[in-house]
């Protein structure tokens, strides 16, 4: 029997994360996470991505220093889901979501990261979160880190490559896991977990002028990252019944420049150093031998302590989540070709393709070749998590938003979803990114608007927060409505 569309029980919906969308960066006992220290800069080029990623022991100073100002650090203000929150579920559940994805902020919970027992108020907030969320009949899909750990395990520990974070992690993971038992059942333990290699900061809380083998810490922290993510696997089947927990990746799509096959020896390099090896470890449960030729060369030794091949063996996960917004071009000799800007990183040009405003590759196709390849290497079930386009919106006299270059994105990716589908792969569900305009992750700008609903908030914070559904948003609606069927 062959699948012609989507399944009954697909789990329509979007994502967030807590750092760009929640605000209240100092209520509620919360600590300062590593994005309460990004500055927005007036000055980026939004299609080179070395005008926003500056982060250095001065610039954390600097922010420790400017503590009360949230002029320059949009993700202290966020939208203010946490004033918000209730409307804005509302609104979700006015599209017919199934499903919501959000993150946990880490330094709510455990504000300095280290502490014994976690803070009440930060427990309670995403009480009242997951409540609401149950009175829509929407269910959570929570990313335990999702780019937002406290400062205090930077400052004090030097982030992920050193291994007490483990201890950390998991203890956070277990207090979430015992609150929440009987109101979240899916679950990602770390968000884009090979963004290590591309924002190693905010992923990791590695800090450059800070380290001497640069690249041997990011292979590090991401080896205590798995070990990680395996113990927190095991502990949440332990606590959750019927739980699904995933790991997640940035899935980097990516074709080779030409049919020359250096071109393609590239291509397959870069897919098992920027993808694979993420998904690999966690999905089947040890180190990919292509990976040994890889540290050799590169002189990395990752230092692994006895029992951790046999917990990254038990903390295999259920599912694969990815993010997808674009595909990639390896080529090997990319020295004269054209660069554009993309998600994490920047890459070759694709002549074939549209790019969005910010140069990231559209490519729709790309998802669908994407979603084949991942089942057909691992078997397990698929989950979309995050995929959108990043554009300026405007609001008209009338309050309206005309975003029909959204809804054409959104449209193209769908349909490859459906194809895919009837290809064979087992896809659970469908978190786009993101529902409501927040935050960008990337250039900390507002302007940069992913969402079916338009929040009026400028760049320098200035506006009133009010919420606007555009055009997507009925669009949107439309399409869950339907499974997935009336795309027009
Ligand atoms: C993903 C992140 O990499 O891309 C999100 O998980 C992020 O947090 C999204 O928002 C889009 O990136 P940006 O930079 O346009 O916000």
């Amino acid at each position: 029997m062959i699948k012609k569309s989507f399944p009954n029980n697909f789990l329509w919906g979007g994502a967030i994360a807590a750092n760009q969308a929640e605000g209240g960066y100092n209520e509620g006992n919360k600590g300062l996470s590593v994005q309460d220290t990004v500055r927005y800069n007036k000055n980026l080029n939004r299609k080179d991505l070395s005008t926003v990623k500056k982060f250095s022991s001065e610039t954390i100073k600097q922010a420790l220093q400017e503590k009360d100002n949230l002029e320059s650090y949009p993700k202290r203000r966020g939208i203010e889901f946490y004033k918000y929150y209730k409307e804005d579920i509302a609104l979700f559940k006015e599209m017919g979501f199934k499903v919501f994805r959000l993150s946990i902020a880490w330094s709510r919970i455990f504000p300095n990261g280290d502490e014994l027992e976690p803070n009440e108020e930060g427990l309670a907030f995403y009480d009242q979160v997951f409540d609401e969320l149950q009175k829509q009949d929407i269910e959570p899909l929570v990313t335990i880190s999702h780019f937002e750990m406290p400062l205090g395990l930077v400052e004090e520990y030097g982030g992920w490559q050193n291994r007490k974070l483990i201890e950390f992690y998991v203890r956070y993971a277990k207090v979430l896991f015992n609150r929440y038992k009987d109101k979240v059942k899916h679950w990602i333990t770390f968000n884009e977990i090979n963004a290590v290699n591309f924002t190693p900061f905010t992923s990791s809380g590695l800090v450059k002028d800070r380290i001497e083998n640069y690249q041997q810490a990011t292979f590090q922290a991401a080896h205590h990252q798995f070990v990680a993510s395996a113990l927190a696997v095991q502990e949440a089947r332990k606590i959750i019944s019927d739980v699904k927990i995933g790991c997640m990746i940035a899935r980097f799509t990516t074709y080779p420049a030409t049919p020359k096959p250096e071109d393609i020896m590239q291509m397959t390099h870069d897919d098992q150093y920027k993808n694979f090896f993420f998904t690999d470890v966690q999905v089947r449960g040890y180190y990919p031998s292509y990976m040994n030729r890889y540290f050799i060369e590169n002189n990395i030794t990752i230092e692994k302590v006895e029992g951790d091949n046999s917990i990254l063996k038990k903390g295999t996960v259920d599912f694969v989540a990815f993010s997808y917004y674009m595909s990639m071009i390896s080529s090997a000799n990319p020295e004269h070709l054209e660069q554009t800007a993309g998600n994490l990183v920047g890459g070759i040009k694709n002549p074939y393709l549209e790019a969005s405003d910010w140069g990231w590759q559209i490519d729709p196709i790309g998802l669908r070749y994407s979603l084949n390849q991942l089942y057909d290497r691992y078997q397990k079930p698929l989950f979309i998590v995050e995929n959108g386009i990043g554009a300026i919106d405007k609001l008209e006299p009338n309050e309206e938003i005309h975003d029909s270059y959204r809804i054409d994105y959104f449209k193209k990716h769908i349909e490859q979803m459906r194809e895919a589908i009837i290809d064979g792969v087992d896809l659970m569900g469908y978190t786009m990114w993101s529902p409501i305009d927040i935050i960008s992750s990337g250039t900390s700008e507002m302007s940069k608007r992913y969402g079916f609903i338009y929040v009026d908030q400028n760049d320098d914070g200035s506006g009133t927060l009010k919420r606007y559904r555009k055009d997507s948003f009925y669009w949107y609606k439309k399409v869950i409505e339907s499974n997935g069927e009336q795309l027009d």
